[in-house]
Formats: structure tokens, sequence, C-alpha cells
């Protein structure tokens, strides 16, 4: 089992105002696509503005290991020469996904329908994920997996060597569970079909069509049905990876919160089935707004700028803005902190299930920080104090999740006292300029306890 290391504290002080440009790195979500879908195309793709963090950095490593050849080229610009649709070879050594659900349960799709058997681990936080909901579909294949007590990892997969292609309703929200289906139906004959209930981010879909492959979206009662004709010929792409909106969300959400800030964020992915945080953040009231929007590479993209906000009011997120924002709601219950009233987020299952129980982890740091949370399974509420009220103060766990570690270092910016996180080293994951980027904005963060 992999883990990352010594744990860094840090802290994080009340500052002055953040301002200038957020130039926040590559999006998690395409990078991790791009990687895997040029080793399954025959030829060279070439990528700008990778997100080098170590997610993405164990999925370059996992498709080498699967027999494509990438090369880091300096800068975030990458190439993968990939070995086909069915051509992956089978790994002489375990796939270590580290922190990363999207990159193992994607990976798992696409080798599942190759002939070929590969064994998965992660760190601890990876090993503790459920994976069945992944190899319940890929079951459907042909594909065998082997793992720990309730579908955990280490696992290993028996990739089908006759797949047959499916047709699969996702039972829970999630673009990895979708998008792991539609990888493993490239090798299948025929067409595979996933239908969602509710939209989830659609990169795979959109990377698909732009390599060639014949996918159709359809939106009908049953919710958004694909269909992908299987053992495509995929034609290599150039893909310019836009800025990532969840980690815009930090130095945006700091921006809100620490009065006379104004931050602008250029080139953020503004995908609807990612953007629904700065939905929300306006009807709360925060100064938002959207300049140069354009379509870059498949991708709507915009430059974000975020002023300080001080009348944001709590709000009933609504629960099928959820898949949209999914991953921003620890950074969102820092924002409902600052706010007059109550934020409640309800239809939010999936945080639990994530690098943390983001509610769990959440709930426990912002009452240690003076802050009234309720919670139940699928809900969560936060009573706002106002600006200039959050008490702050205390030291918070990170539980090996870089969106908490974040957030709570978010909150010490404009907290009455420091707010400190017992390890920032997950931040690395996703984030890896986040020090220096929001100490540029002017942001007082420092590798110590309080
Ligand atoms: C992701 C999907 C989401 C999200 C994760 C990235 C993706 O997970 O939380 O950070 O790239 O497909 P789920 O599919 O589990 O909702």
């Amino acid at each position: 089992m992999s883990s990352h290391g010594t744990p860094i504290p840090m802290t994080s002080r009340p500052c002055g105002p953040l301002k200038g440009a957020a130039r926040v790195p590559g999006d998690k979500s395409i990078s991790h696509r791009a990687l895997i879908l040029g080793a399954l195309c025959v030829g060279e793709t070439q990528i700008t503005g990778l997100l080098e963090g170590q997610d993405v950095l164990d999925t370059a490593k996992a498709m080498r290991a699967f027999g494509a050849e990438v090369t880091d080229h300096g800068g975030g610009n990458w190439s993968v020469h990939g070995v086909g649709v069915g051509g992956f070879a089978e790994p002489d050594q375990v796939i270590d996904c580290g922190n990363s659900g999207t990159g193992v349960r994607l990976i798992m799709g696409a080798m599942a329908t190759s002939p070929i058997t590969a064994t998965f681990t992660g760190d601890a936080s990876l090993n503790g994920r459920p994976m069945a909901r992944v190899t319940d579909p890929l079951a459907l294949f042909g594909t065998q997996a082997v793992g720990r007590a309730g579908g955990r990892l280490p696992m290993t997969l028996v990739g089908a060597a006759d797949p047959v292609p499916v047709e699969y309703t996702v039972p829970v929200p999630s673009a990895q569970v979708k998008s792991a289906v539609l990888l493993a139906g490239l090798n299948a004959p025929g067409k595979t079909v996933v239908i969602e209930a509710e939209a989830t981010r659609d990169h795979t879909e959109r990377m698909l069509a732009g390599f060639g492959a014949e996918i159709a979206v359809e939106e009908t009662e049953k919710g958004r049905v694909i269909t992908l004709t299987g053992q495509p010929e995929l034609t290599p792409q150039k893909i310019d990876v836009p800025r990532d909106p969840s980690s815009a969300a930090f130095p945006v959400c700091a921006a809100l919160i620490v009065p006379g800030s104004d931050v602008l964020v250029p080139g953020i992915g503004l995908n609807p089935t990612r953007a629904g945080l700065y939905t929300t953040l306006r009807e709360m009231g925060a100064d938002l707004t959207y300049e140069n929007e354009r379509v870059e590479g498949g991708e709507p993209v915009a430059d974000l700028r975020a002023r300080f906000s001080p009348d944001l009011k709590g709000i009933e997120v609504p629960p099928e803005r959820a898949a949209s924002m999914i991953d921003e709601y620890p950074v969102l219950s820092v924002v409902a902190s600052f706010a007059d009233g109550q934020t409640v987020m309800r239809g939010v299952k999936e945080l639990r299930v994530k690098e943390s129980d983001r509610i769990d982890a959440m709930a426990t740091g912002l009452r240690a920080n003076g802050i009234t949370v309720d919670e139940g399974p699928d809900w969560w509420t936060v009573t706002g104090l106002g600006h200039g009220n959050v008490p702050g103060g205390a030291t918070c766990a990170s539980h090996l999740d870089h969106r908490i570690a974040m957030s709570f270092l978010i909150l010490g910016m404009a907290a009455q006292r420091p707010v400190s996180v017992d390890d920032g080293g997950p931040i690395a994951t996703s984030f890896p300029i986040f020090e220096p980027l929001m100490r540029d904005l002017g942001a007082h963060l420092a590798r110590s306890n309080a």
C-alpha cells in the first residue's frame, strides 16, 4: 500500500485583501481522461496544461505500465503514444493509484475488456473506498474482480477475453462509474449503453467524441442515455486542458470572505456539469463575474472575477445541483460559515464516500472553530455567523483529503484566529501550487502549527 509520507502540519492566519490573478492548475478530471484516452489511441496525443498533481502523475505511470509511451516535455506539455483500443499490455507490477478514485476507477474500466490481468492498490484513503460500484457493471462485460471485503482495494481484475456490450443504469450519480463503463465499452463489439438519471460531469463523452468515437447522448424521461459504438479507431488529439474549476473554488471562495479582495481566475473550465458552485455562490450574494467567455478544446471556458462580498446569505442548495458541485461542498461550507443564516445542503450522500467522509470531516472541524453544523445521512446544514464573527482557532484533521485540508486553510484566512490542519500533504494530489499561489495573492500560510 502506498502512503504519502510524513504529515505536513499547516496554519493559515487572518490576512489583508487577496489581490491578483490566480492561475490555478489544469483540470484534474480532464487530465486523467486525456492520458487514458491518449493511451487507447494509436499515434501521438499532445496535451498542454496537464495537471501535474500526484493523482494525475499516478495515472501517467499506470498508462506506461499498460504499454503506452508517456513523455513529460516540461511546463505542463505532455505527449502520449498510445497502443490502441484493446492494445493494453499486461502490467508486470501492481498499479498504485495513490489517493485517486478517478484514476483507479477509470483505469479499471479501460483495461476491463482486454485479455489481461492487473492488480490495483492505493493509499489508506483509496483502499477504504467502495469499488463494487465499478466492478459490478464491469462484470456484465465478463470482467472478474477479486478484492478485499466490501469490494475494497487491493484488488485484481481479470479482463474479459470475449467482452459483450452492456446496457447499464448507473445507480448512484457518479461520473467515475459512467466513465468506467464507457471506457470498457470501447473494446466490446456493438453498442454499450449507459443511462444516468442525474447528469454528472461529461468530460468522457466530450473527449470520446473528440477522439472520433461514435457516441450519442440523448435526454429522455429516464435521464441521459449515452450510446457508444465499440471498437472504434481513435484519432490522436491535441488537448488543451482548461484550468480546474474545483481548484479555482479555493482562491475564489477566499476572495469572497476576505475583506477588500479582488481576484481574477483566468481560463477556468465552466462546463455546466461542473459549475454548480458558482451558481450557488451567486444565489448567496457573491460578487462573481464571468469575463471573456469562449470555447477551448470542446469545453466552455471563461475568466472568473471574485470580489469580497460583505452581504452573503445562507440558502438552500437545490439537491438536483449536487452532482455539478459535488467536490465543492467542503469549501462552500466555509463560505456558508461567513454568511448570515443557515445554508442547507441535501442529496449529498456521495460526500460520505469521497477521499474522506467529507460531511463528517467538515462538521467536526467547523464545530471546533465555533460554527454550528447539523447533519444526517445525506444532508447537512451550516449556520453562518456573518463576516467578522467566525472564531477559528482550532486544528482540524484533513483525513488524507486534499479538499478538506484546503477548505480549513481558507477558513483561517477570514476567521478571528488562525486555523491549522494536521496534514497539508494531500494538497499535492490536486493543487501542488496551492501554497505559493495563495501566498502571492496575499494569504498568510505557514508549514507549522499555530
Ligand atoms: C470525478 C467524478 C466525481 C468527483 C471526482 C472526479 C471524475 O466522483 O468527485 O473528484 O473525474 O469523474 P464520483 O464519480 O465518485 O462522483
